[in-house]
């Protein structure tokens, strides 16, 4: 999981070749697509076409696990109003891009997509940008690319249903882009991707104003759901097979439970744990300030909780931590770390870090490499700085030249990987549980995670079940996996 700006997908680690339990799940009923006030987009068909031809959707996810739990829940949302999915734009009456703004390159992308949509557009279609990019561009996006009908932030994906009214109804230009809210988008029809890893947004929003991030922008303010709702949720998925659970939020453990339950964050882990049939509770992304003690408590005593924390540290440096205003220190970041490493279980940990942020010198940059070296790390997502629009770092002045970012990036990867190298190698003899995720091509190849979040690709010459657990032990590693052959029962029990 050596991870930078070149990949897709900051936040992902998880096998997706499992994905899609029934796309098509809820798609029944017709939808009266009306005319326009300008008749340009508008569908025109007849109600009798309509009675032929169902109302499809197409939605494209960018960024991270919350942008893929916020597409599940979108796609629900259609699923449930009559709209049918489909896997590509030309079939599609309503394409969908669900954005990530959270690097320039990111953002790009989406405006790149709509260019393309512009000439392969059908008189029938309608086109909607959700999510971050939504959220930043507001309105501007019409101007951007005239042909665009619906524009919707995550912090009003609430009103998906009404705005899908107003289009339905013919409206040409649709907008939701409230973010003074106090509300979480909670929605009964989730359409989730994979039969077994349930994705959970528990809180929305970030209030922690790190100087280089749009997310306080794009996503609003911080808000959490109550522990009621989200355990009555887990007991439903748990009913419906899931066995893993991830807990989500942009500074999950910042939780902060709104009923009067008062629930903390270690408390709702411990809590979701104890639903009968999970048995895996994952969570991310933790942020260093609210990482306590109680919450490697939680992971010591209740086997469920996932040993891995993902605690971004973005930097080495002291003097860059404040112009980021991370609000810790280097010194009080590493006390973290001694903490989850002295846990009773072993915990894996991984980061993010950015480099070449404005001011970053050498030494600044030397601090970081030394960190990896204390910290030692089992994975780290690494990005170039990217000045966002209405972010307060945009003013600190000394940026670093894009040459002089990738050689940092660089740098960091190479050093990175030969730790992950030396700590996956220190495994090989070891076994761990691995949940069943993936079938290669090639024949009697699997793979999966460990509850460490490993990706382990193994050996078996049985017919395993996706989703299944079982033991499997290393035969060898490489800096982002391990290899090895499931353990039979004689040899788990040493018979
Ligand atoms: N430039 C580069 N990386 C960024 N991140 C957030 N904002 C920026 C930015 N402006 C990174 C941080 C964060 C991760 C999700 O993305 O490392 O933890
Ligand atoms: Fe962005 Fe900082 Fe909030 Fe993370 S904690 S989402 S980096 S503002």
């Amino acid at each position: 999981m050596i991870n930078s700006d070149n990949m897709a997908n900051s936040f992902d680690i998880s096998v997706h070749s499992l994905a899609g339990n029934g796309r098509d799940g809820l798609c029944s009923g017709h939808l009266p697509l009306a005319q326009t006030e300008e008749g340009r987009r508008a569908p025109s068909l007849t109600v009798d076409d309509h009675a032929k031809q169902q109302a499809t959707f197409y939605l494209e996810t960018f960024g991270c696990q919350m942008n893929e739990h916020d597409s599940e829940k979108v796609a629900g949302v259609l699923l449930a109003r009559g709209y049918k999915q489909v896997e590509s734009v030309e079939a599609a009456s309503v394409v969908l891009y669900n954005t990530c703004s959270i690097r320039e390159k990111a953002a790009q992308k989406v405006f790149s997509r709509l260019g393309e949509f512009r000439f392969a557009q059908r008189q029938d279609q309608l086109i909607g940008v959700l999510g971050c990019v939504a959220q930043q561009e507001g309105e501007k996006i019409f101007t951007r690319a005239p042909w665009v009908n619906l524009v919707c932030g995550s912090a009003s994906y609430r009103k998906l249903p009404q705005l899908l009214a107003e289009l339905e109804a013919g409206n040409r230009r649709v907008t939701g882009l409230e973010t003074d809210t106090d509300e979480t988008f909670e929605t009964e029809v989730t359409r989730r991707d994979n039969p077994w890893r349930a994705y959970l947004t528990i809180i929305e929003g970030c209030d922690k104003a790190c100087s280089y991030c749009v997310v306080p922008f794009t996503r609003g303010p911080e808000r959490s759901r109550s522990s009621a709702s989200i355990l009555e949720e887990v007991r439903k998925l748990a009913g419906a097979g899931y066995t893993e659970v991830q807990l989500l939020g942009q500074t999950v453990n910042s939780y902060a439970d709104p009923s009067a339950r008062g629930m903390r964050f270690s408390e709702l882990l411990v809590a979701v744990a104890e639903v009968q049939g999970i048995r895996r509770v994952r969570f991310t992304t933790s942020h260093p300030r609210d990482f306590g003690k109680d919450i490697v408590e939680a992971m010591e005593t209740v086997p469920e909780v996932c040993e891995h924390v993902h605690l971004p540290v973005q930097s080495g440096s002291t003097k860059v931590l404040r112009a980021m205003a991370r609000t810790y220190t280097r010194d009080e970041y590493l006390e973290k770390i001694a903490m989850l490493r002295a846990a009773k279980r072993e915990i894996s940990l991984t980061t993010d870090i950015i480099v070449g942020f404005p001011g970053e010198t050498d030494k600044d940059f030397e601090e970081t490499l030394s960190l990896l070296d204390a910290a030692q790390y089992d994975g780290a997502f690494s990005f170039k700085y990217s000045p966002r629009p209405n972010t307060p770092s945009l003013k600190i002045a000394d940026a670093i030249p894009e040459e002089e970012k990738s050689r940092r990036l660089a740098l960091l990867m190479e050093k990175q990987r030969e730790i992950q190298r030396a700590r996956n190698e220190k495994l090989v003899g070891r076994h761990f549980e691995v949940m069943v995720e993936g079938k290669s091509r090639r024949e009697n190849q699997w793979s999966g995670h460990t509850s460490s979040n490993k990706v382990m690709n193994f050996t078996s010459r049985e017919q395993e079940s996706l989703g299944d657990y079982l033991q499997v032990k290393v035969i060898s590693a490489t800096p982002n996996s391990l290899v090895g052959e499931k353990l039979s029962v004689a040899a788990i029990y040493g018979v």
